[in-house]
C-alpha cells in the first residue's frame, strides 16, 4: 500500500503510442494503491469536443476553448479510443495553449495523498518534473502497431495493420517533433523497452526499476 508519508507519491510513466505505458501505469497504480490518470485521454477528449462542435482540432481557438471547458468524464473509453480521436488528439496536443490549459487538471491529481501514477508524453519533463520515479516506456513501432491492431480488432474495428503502423509513425513524428513538451525522456527517467516483453515481464521490470529508485531516494511506498 502507498505510503504513510506526508507527501504524495508521484510516478511518471511516459512513452509513445501503444508502448504499453497505459497498462503498466494502471497496474502500478493498483499495486501501490495510488490514483491513476491517463493524460492522453484529456487530449483525446479535447479533440472530440472540438469535432462534436463542428470544429477543426488544429484550430487553436477552438481547441483551447474545448480544453478550458473540458469535462474529462464526458466521453466513454470506446469513444476516446477510435483512430479518428487518436489522430485529432495529436493535433490538439501540438498547440501550446491547449497543453497549458490542461496542466492544472493533471497537477491536481498529484497533489492529493496518497499520490498518483500518470501516463503520457511529458509527465516526467513538464507536468511532474519532481516525480518520485520516472519511467520512459518504448517498443519498436512494428510491435506497437501489432498491439494496437489487436485492440482495434478486439473491438470489431476494420483497420489494417499497415494503416495502424502508418498512423503510429505519423503520431510519433508529430509528438516528438512539436516545439512544446515534445516526446523525450526526462534526463532522470529510466528507460524500459517492452518490445520483447509480455505484460507480466514488463510489469515486473517496471516494478524493479521503481523499487530501486524509491530505495535510492529513501522513499517508502
Ligand atoms: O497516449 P495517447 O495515445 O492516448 O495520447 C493521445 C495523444 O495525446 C497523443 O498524440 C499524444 C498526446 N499526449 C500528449 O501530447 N501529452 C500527454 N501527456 C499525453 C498525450
Amino acid at each position: 500500500m502507498a505510503a504513510a508519508t506526508a507527501t504524495p507519491l508521484v510516478i511518471a510513466v511516459d512513452g509513445p503510442a501503444a508502448s504499453g505505458k497505459g497498462t503498466l501505469a494502471r497496474r502500478l497504480a493498483a499495486h501501490y494503491g495510488l490514483a491513476y490518470l491517463d493524460t492522453g485521454s484529456l487530449y483525446r477528449a479535447t479533440a472530440l469536443a472540438v469535432m462534436l462542435a463542428g470544429g477543426d482540432p488544429a484550430d487553436e481557438a477552438a481547441a483551447v476553448h474545448a480544453a478550458q471547458a473540458l469535462d474529462p468524464a464526458r466521453f466513454t473509453d470506446e469513444q476516446l479510443r477510435t483512430p479518428g480521436a487518436s489522430e485529432a488528439a495529436s493535433k490538439v496536443a501540438a498547440i501550446p495553449a491547449v497543453r497549458t490549459a490542461l496542466l492544472d487538471l493533471q497537477r491536481t491529481v498529484t497533489s492529493k495523498l496518497p499520490g498518483a501514477v500518470l501516463d503520457g508524453r511529458d509527465i516526467g519533463t513538464v507536468v511532474c518534473p519532481d516525480a518520485d520515479a520516472k519511467l520512459f516506456i518504448t517498443a519498436a513501432p512494428e510491435t506497437r502497431a501489432q498491439r494496437r491492431h489487436l485492440e482495434h480488432a478486439g473491438r470489431g474495428e476494420d483497420i489494417s495493420y499497415e494503416e495502424v503502423l502508418a498512423d503510429i509513425r505519423r503520431r510519433d513524428e508529430r509528438d516528438s517533433g512539436r516545439a512544446v513538451a515534445p516526446l523525450v525522456p526526462a534526463a532522470d527517467a529510466h528507460l524500459l523497452d517492452t518490445t520483447e516483453l509480455g505484460i507480466e515481464a514488463a510489469f515486473q521490470a517496471a516494478l524493479d526499476l521503481i523499487e530501486g529508485v524509491l530505495r535510492e531516494r529513501g522513499r517508502s511506498a
